[in-house]
């Protein structure tokens, strides 16, 4: 399977409800995969007119693309209200943007987009493959899907600690069930898409201290990565122990770093053969 395991779509919601107002103070590392996504808009085509934004959260890239594609029409969506409220006062006055709360994997529109496009979102899915196949029904022939999410590298560092203290029986299980580059390739080619490419890197984000980590992770709304959860609430009084496990293992110049592994995928909808299913070609690519 491909995506993660453990899914608890109310949790994610009310932990991003919850985090909405101290979102964007902390999270450095999405607006930075925000940039680096818009930098791929422009490649296809210089301008987009129909774009459909998945998990929109506070707005920082809806204000991008806004600025990016002046005269497009953009939906921004997401699962949480309290984000999307966020995002439509601080985009107050952009006449074009429409605003939906909606479960991202399942949309439903009677329009066709050129775009589809999302940062930093897909990795809290239940699966790759349906909401892909879904995106390419809802996009016009020759339509894009652009986005980044995060691989199977992420956060390593916290998890080789919550395993450290798992086997010491400290810790309840928390698990993360992230996919590789490949299978993110794989899905998007089983849902239809024509060539699609997926490239990865690994972002190292700095922080003070693992408290300042931990803070972070929690003010992003990030702790709903399991049912169990990863940060504090989820792991109670022992997230002391982490925390100095954490320090200990994970310092480089007295600050502490952590690791996101951002893959950003590529995809353009197959062209629709008259009166014939659409023709794709099974090889696996992808680009370093
Ligand atoms: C890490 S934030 C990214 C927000 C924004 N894209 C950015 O770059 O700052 C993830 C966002 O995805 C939303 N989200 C999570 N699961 C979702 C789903 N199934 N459908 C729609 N939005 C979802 C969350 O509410 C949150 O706003």
């Amino acid at each position: 399977m491909v995506g993660i395991a453990l899914v608890n779509k109310q949790r994610i919601k009310n932990n991003f409800g919850k985090s909405a107002v101290t979102y964007d103070k902390y999270a450095v590392v999405q607006k930075e995969m925000a940039v680096d996504l818009m930098t791929h808009l422009k490649k296809p085509r210089h301008e987009f007119s129909n774009i459909l934004e998945i998990g929109c959260g506070t707005g920082y890239l809806t204000a991008l693309l806004a600025n990016a594609f002046p005269h497009a029409r953009i939906v921004a969506l997401d699962i949480a209200p309290e984000m999307i409220a966020i995002a439509k006062e601080s985009l107050k006055g952009h006449e074009t943007i429409e605003y939906v709360v909606s479960d991202g994997e399942n949309p439903s529109f009677d329009t066709a987009f050129d775009l589809i496009v999302s940062n930093a979102v897909f990795q809290w899915f239940t699966g790759y493959i349906e909401p892909f196949k879904r995106y390419c029904r809802l996009l016009e022939p020759e339509g894009y899907l652009i986005f980044n999410t995060l691989g199977e590298r992420t956060l390593e560092e916290l998890r080789y600690c919550v395993s450290t203290l798992n086997s010491e029986n400290k810790l309840s299980q928390a698990s993360i069930n992230l996919p590789s580059k490949k299978a993110v390739l794989k899905a998007l080619y089983e849902a239809g898409f024509v060539d699609p490419v997926v490239n990865d890197s690994i972002k190292k984000a700095y922080y003070a201290s693992a408290r300042h980590f931990i803070l972070a992770i929690k003010n992003t709304g990030t702790s709903g990565f399991s049912n169990q959860g990863l940060a504090p609430g989820g792991i109670g009084i022992e997230v002391f122990k982490l925390i100095r496990l954490y320090n200990r293992y994970f310092s480089d110049n007295r600050r502490v770093f952590a690791s996101y592994h951002c893959l950003i995928g590529y995809a353009k909808k197959c062209r629709a053969r008259p009166g014939g299913e659409r023709a794709v070609s099974i090889n696996y690519r992808s680009r370093d």
